[in-house]
């Protein structure tokens, strides 16, 4: 055997090695390639390595030379392709693991408060800040306070079990938040500086202002001295505070057992200013509380000097001022949970 001929064949692999090489496509091919002409036991390269023993001497070096340099050739090629094809899969990868921040995500549906919530942390606010604090009662409630203790007559038509919701003879749920103005005097002597809002029931159908379940804010302040004027003067600030420093507050004589004088509250109509619109029916104002003076009989039932205080008291309808504030037509909505509705308020 010449060494002309093994360097031949030599070369010939070299060639077939070039060919082979373009088909590489991934790193299994590669490693199959790499094994095909470099294995140790039957890489065509090795193989054919074995025949240098063979070769007369002079002859050796030549072969071995071509033979060195073929193998250099290939394990470099190899190695280039390897960090190409290796390059290539990262860039892959990466491809399919990319963030597009720029598509819509999933978007979490958080809980937040009830429309009635927020206008009531909204009064409590307002009066808090005024110095008042908030107060709590039952929603089970004694005739006795509910009525009795607030100068309700025996055979009022308020106590009849047709508006009022009975649990037994002497317990119902309370009709108003008025209870509390008693319930508190019990505990607290003078200065009273409260509001309380919460839960009250009437044996009222469903329909678009009426609900057997509704909220009520009462207001209770006695201390010496205090006069009609702050009554009026508390109503006009929580008014303006809540619905804007242009509305006007006008107190129109009425009837409450509890209060002497008594008197309806009207605000100046929010929708149309007061001059007149569908909502306030071209009043140019609407309802929105009772108030008056605190009877003097229910300073008798607390125990408090009739002759040294005085004070006032006021209530109205958290609903109808979530109403007004959101321009809401329907106290139903209020009521049904209907997420479309409720997600409005977020
Ligand atoms: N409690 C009365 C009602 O339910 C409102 C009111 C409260 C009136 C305080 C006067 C004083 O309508």
């Amino acid at each position: 055997m010449s060494s002309s001929d093994g360097i031949g064949r030599l070369r010939a692999i070299e060639r077939q090695f070039d060919r082979d090489r373009i088909s590489v496509a991934d790193l299994k091919s590669l490693e199959d390639i790499r094994t095909r002409y470099l294995s140790r036991k039957a890489g065509l390269l090795t193989l054919e390595l074995q025949n240098l023993g063979k070769l007369p001497k002079d002859q050796r070096a030549d072969f071995g030379r071509v033979a060195n340099e073929v193998k250099l050739k290939i394990e470099a090629s190899l190695d280039t392709l390897q960090a190409t094809i290796a390059e290539r899969e990262k860039q892959t990868a990466l491809g399919r693991e990319a963030l597009d921040v720029t598509l819509p995500g999933n978007r979490r549906r958080v809980g937040h408060r009830h429309p009635l919530t927020i206008i009531r942390n909204e009064i409590e606010d307002i009066f808090v800040s005024m110095g008042y604090t908030v107060e709590d009662g039952p929603e089970v409630e004694s005739t006795y306070y509910n009525f009795d203790a607030l100068n309700f007559p025996a055979g009022h038509p308020a106590r009849d079990p047709r508006d009022t919701f009975y649990v037994s003879e002497h317990m119902i749920l309370r009709t108003h938040t008025s209870p509390v103005q008693v319930r508190t005097m019990e505990k607290i002597q003078p200065p009273v500086r409260i509001i309380c809002p919460g839960r009250v029931f009437r044996r009222d159908a469903f329909d678009p202002t009426h609900s057997p379940m509704f909220h009520q804010v009462e207001c209770l302040v006695v201390d010496e001295g205090i006069t009609f004027a702050d009554l009026k003067g508390t109503l006009e600030r929580f008014h303006k505070r809540f619905f804007g420093e242009k509305t006007k507050t006008r107190l129109r004589p009425s009837f409450f057992p509890f209060v002497e004088p008594g008197a309806e509250v009207d605000v100046s109509c929010v929708f149309c200013d007061g001059s007149g619109c569908r909502v306030c029916k071209g009043t140019g104002w609407i309802e929105v509380m009772g108030a008056g003076m605190v009877h003097p009989n229910l300073y008798q039932f607390v125990n408090y000097d009739a002759d040294k205080y005085t004070g006032f008291a006021f209530g109205g309808g958290i609903d109808r001022y979530t109403a007004l504030k959101y321009n809401i037509n329907d106290l139903q909505l209020f009521f049904q949970n209907d997420i479309r509705f409720l997600g409005q308020f977020a």
